[in-house]
């Protein structure tokens, strides 16, 4: 009785704690697949107390598999996740391979879990940044309103995975060496040029876009679109963004003005939507310095929501700070959680071709 399921990009910073989030998670789970690059494959990880050897990613690993939680980068994703299917498993999917694509469910449970039943096969989780916001601003937009969000963000390093965080300590080592620091991946691996982050911030996350704007930057617009109003195109919120990556190991921070549109809207309103809203917890507590910090995150699935303070020149308007573990929320846990509500309403199943 139970699942099988595979995890592709096992070995890697958030598919480590994928293994831990389903080995917490309801999910009966039968057997489990862990999945990686060729490099990977042999070593010995634990689920459940029991020894499952690593094996590369094929299409043919996926026979007999239910369900793939998938963070093993774009390119590996959009290579394997449509053989997932073909062999009768429903993908929940960490990279950005397929949210935009329109007929794929881009899902955070809190705030539009029903999109989970037009799943044809693949859901897609949405970017790190995008989650924690969403589970912040959603209370407020069913409570007050929303019409426009300006954001920015403070990064984590593991964001950019395993490889990257290492890169940052031994940045800081050898800073607290005297010695010179050497930069291989931040900003990001794909680019040309390559810059220490340790002792640092670093404002692009992904590519810098034709249009100005950072990859992360359109995705943050887009991917919120697409969440609160099911079209990534659509004008009712207003959404602008500015990514900085900053040297913290783990957990994002974001510095977010809104405007709700209701000039008579409370902070007292706002403080007890996100006190009731689920995922979400406010830290808010100025009188004792209580507000959301990486440090109290980390290791947690829940988004923190503190400084609570309205714009004094412009009602309707308030500024907050949101804080949330990027590879638990942002990632692994939202993958998980996805996963938990497709079993628990019984939509993993073989996705049946579409007949013309
Ligand atoms: P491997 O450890 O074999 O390289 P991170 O996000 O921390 O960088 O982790 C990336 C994850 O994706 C790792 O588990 C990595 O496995 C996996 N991965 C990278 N390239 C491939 C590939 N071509 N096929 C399957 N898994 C891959």
């Amino acid at each position: 009785e139970g699942f099988v399921v595979a995890i592709l990009g096992a070995t890697g910073a958030v598919g480590t704690r994928l293994i831990q989030q389903l080995e917490q998670s309801t999910i009966p789970v039968k057997a489990v697949k862990l999945l990686a690059s060729s490099r990977s494959a042999g070593k010995v990880l634990q689920f459940r107390e029991q020894a499952v050897t690593v094996e590369e990613a094929t299409p043919a690993a996926f026979d007999g598999v239910d369900l793939v939680l998938a963070s093993a980068g774009g390119s590996v994703s959009k290579k394997f996740l449509p053989e997932a299917v073909k062999r009768g498993a429903v993908c929940v999917d960490n990279t950005s391979a397929f949210r935009m694509v329109p007929e794929i469910p881009l899902v955070v449970p809190e705030v539009n879990e029903s999109a989970l039943y037009q799943h044809q096969g693949i859901i897609a989780n949405p970017n790190c940044s995008t989650i924690q916001m969403m589970v912040a601003l959603e209370p407020i937009r069913q409570a007050v309103g929303l019409k426009q969000i300006i954001v920015s963000t403070y990064q984590a390093a593991s964001g950019a995975g395993q490889s990257a965080l290492n890169e940052l300590y031994t940045e800081a080592q050898d800073f607290l060496d005297g010695k010179q620091m050497h930069a291989d991946i931040f900003p990001t691996k794909g680019d040309q040029k390559h810059y220490p982050l340790a002792f640092n911030l670093l404002p692009q996350i992904d590519v810098l876009e034709d249009n100005l704007y950072s990859h992360e930057e359109w995705k943050m617009i887009h991917e919120t679109k697409k969440i609160m109003l099911g079209d990534m195109d659509a004008s009712d919120i207003k959404v602008t963004a500015t990514c900085v990556r900053v040297p913290v190991p783990i957990s994002h921070g974001e510095s977010i003005w809104i405007d709700t549109g209701d000039p008579t809207a409370t902070v007292d309103q706002l403080r007890q939507a996100i006190a009731d809203a689920p995922g979400a917890v406010l830290q808010d507590d100025p009188a004792h310095q209580v507000y959301p910090q990486p440090v109290n995150a980390t290791g947690t699935r829940d988004t923190y929501v503190g400084r609570i303070r309205p714009d004094l020149e412009n009602p309707g308007a308030f500024n907050l700070w949101v804080v949330s573990d990027n590879l638990l929320k942002g990632a692994a846990w939202n993958t998980v959680q996805i996963a938990e509500r497709l079993v628990a309403d019984d939509l993993v199943h073989p996705v049946v071709p579409a007949t013309k």
